[in-house]
Order: C-alpha cells, then sequence, then structure tokens
C-alpha cells in the first residue's frame, strides 16, 4: 500500500519506497492518513473511469477547487507492481488519464495541499 509522508521538519512530502528500520527518522516524518469519507469527501475523493486500459481519475464528484493557495498537488494511481503519478499547479483541471498495464488491486490517491490525502477506496 502507497504511503505518503511530510516531513516536519521541512515540511516536504515524500513516498514511502522502500521501508527502513526508522530509527532515525520517525519523530519527524509523519504518514497521511488516506480519508474516504467526511463532509470534505465530494471535493476531494477521487472519481474513477475506467476504459480499457484507460484511466481517468477526477477530484472529486464536485471539482476540487484549484487555487493559489488550495489545489490539488498530485494524483496517483497504483497497480500492482506500477505507479503513476500526475503532478498539478494552481489553475490546472484537477483530472488524469493514465494508460496503465493493469487494472487490478488498483489505488487510487489525490492530495490536497491543505486537506490531505483521499483514497477512491
Ligand atoms: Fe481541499
Amino acid at each position: 500500500m502507497v504511503k505518503i509522508l511530510k516531513c516536519d521538519d521541512c515540511a516536504s512530502i515524500v513516498q514511502l519506497l522502500a521501508k527502513g528500520d526508522g530509527k532515525t527518522c520517525s519523530e519527524h516524518m509523519l504518514e497521511f492518513p488516506i480519508q474516504t469519507e467526511g463532509e470534505k469527501s465530494p471535493k476531494h475523493k477521487p472519481v474513477v473511469e475506467i476504459d480499457g486500459n484507460d484511466i481517468t481519475v477526477k477530484v472529486g464528484e464536485a471539482a476540487h477547487p484549484m487555487d493559489d493557495d488550495h489545489y490539488i498537488q498530485f494524483v496517483l494511481v497504483e497497480s500492482n507492481c506500477e505507479q503513476y503519478i500526475k503532478h498539478f499547479k494552481p489553475g490546472d483541471a484537477p483530472e488524469a488519464t493514465f494508460t496503465i498495464n493493469c487494472t487490478k488491486d488498483m489505488t487510487v490517491l489525490a492530495f490536497c495541499n491543505q486537506h490531505g490525502l483521499w483514497s477512491a477506496e
């Protein structure tokens, strides 16, 4: 499962690619909880459309704002041993289409700079 963390020292957002012993960074690397429900869900929970091997992800049912101070920073799709990521900037449409090799065991995540990590489940 994908793990997205935030460094409490420098505010960088990183993905855990391989687990270490955690002795040096567990104090300042905080894992983002993956959210799926709640009052902010309609504008954050990714909506996934699958057409063959094309995966289109829109954030969310009602389009999320893409303002300078509040926007979706990235969408990530993980399927078996592959990952696809699209990064966004303010003003972009919060949606992405990926052509992937396998649609089994997919995890689809969206990250809002103010409201954290959201999963399509
Ligand atoms: Fe948000």
